[in-house]
């Protein structure tokens, strides 16, 4: 187990695993890891030699009403449970080493970018392809993995990948849920369990969804509409900033349901902004 937290360490690193011919897995993080991420370890492993898991939680991709100062951190703990996944190496860069104040190089996704999530956090994505390309110029993997979980920062990472044309395998791991179906997040972190259990009307509105279409209802006004009823019915006071149907690659707007729409939602409960999504058919 490594763990390197400068740039140059992590160059030198990965220039001398690519000379030994080593296949490189990347896995970027946040940090206060759950099995979520853990589980994009284990499927990094199975394709690559050795697997950085990186550990940054990055300012840029955060707004200034955000809980950037309250994220959840446990660097002891996310070095052990990427030890026991199998990750050998732990990037933890400083933050003013990633961006020193001249700092001034930002990428962007231009359209992807622009629904959902971007449309309620403009500069989130930015954020997170800058840090992302950094990362991949830093490391240099040959595999990089995401979650499915995060389904628009997945679809938009991929894009940044293959428009910069990065020699990277680009993998979308499926989200990982607790038992009760609620899908694993640091955030859930702030949650008594009480609260949790108001969280679940998101994974059960997805349900819902699913056992409509599987009933052959096919207008997507009509499930959002019985998935906000059963959101509401979770938690009194669930704020609901969107439920989306989108084709899977372009994030454009299905107002019917097929075989390539992802449903996505993200909502407020009890202050905490929760997303997730489900292909629906
Ligand atoms: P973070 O929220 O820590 O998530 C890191 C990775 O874990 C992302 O690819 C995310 O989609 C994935 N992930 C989170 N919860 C998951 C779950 N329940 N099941 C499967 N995968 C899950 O996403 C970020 O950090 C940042 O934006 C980052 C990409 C690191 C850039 O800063």
């Amino acid at each position: 187990m490594r763990i390197i937290r400068s740039i140059k360490q992590m160059q030198k690193a990965s220039r001398e695993l690519a000379a030994k011919g080593k296949r490189i897995g990347l896995v970027p993080t946040m940090g206060f890891l759950h099995e979520g991420h853990l589980s994009l370890i284990k499927r990094a492993l199975k394709q690559c030699d050795i697997v950085i898991t990186t550990i940054f939680v990055n300012p840029a991709q955060f707004a200034p009403n955000e809980d950037l100062a309250m994220y959840p951190r446990d660097e002891r703990g996310d070095i052990a449970k990427i030890e026991a996944a199998g990750g050998e190496i732990v990037f933890i860069p400083k933050a003013n080493e990633i961006y020193p104040d001249d700092f001034q190089t930002y990428v962007e996704v231009e359209e992807l970018t622009q629904e959902l999530e971007g449309k309620k956090r403009p500069t989130h994505f930015r954020g997170v392809t800058t840090i992302v390309a950094k990362l991949f110029n830093i490391t240099r993997p040959d595999v990089a993995v995401f979650g499915m979980k995060d389904f628009q920062q997945a679809a938009v990472l991929k894009q940044m990948t293959a428009d910069l044309g990065y020699p990277i395998k680009f993998v979308i791991a499926p989200t990982v849920r607790e038992k009760s179906g609620l899908a694993m997040s640091s955030r859930n972190k702030y949650f008594t369990d009480e609260q949790k259990t108001e969280a679940l009307g998101l994974y059960y509105s997805l349900k819902s969804a699913k056992a409509m279409i599987k009933s052959g209802v096919r207008d997507a006004r009509k499930v959002e509409r019985e998935m906000r009823a059963v959101i509401k019915s979770h938690c009194r006071t669930a704020k609901i900033d969107y439920i989306a149907f989108t084709d899977i690659n372009t994030l454009l707007p299905h107002s019917r349901v097929s075989k390539s729409t992802v449903c996505s939602l993200a909502v407020h409960i009890h202050g905490v902004r929760l997303i997730d999504n489900m292909k629906l058919a």
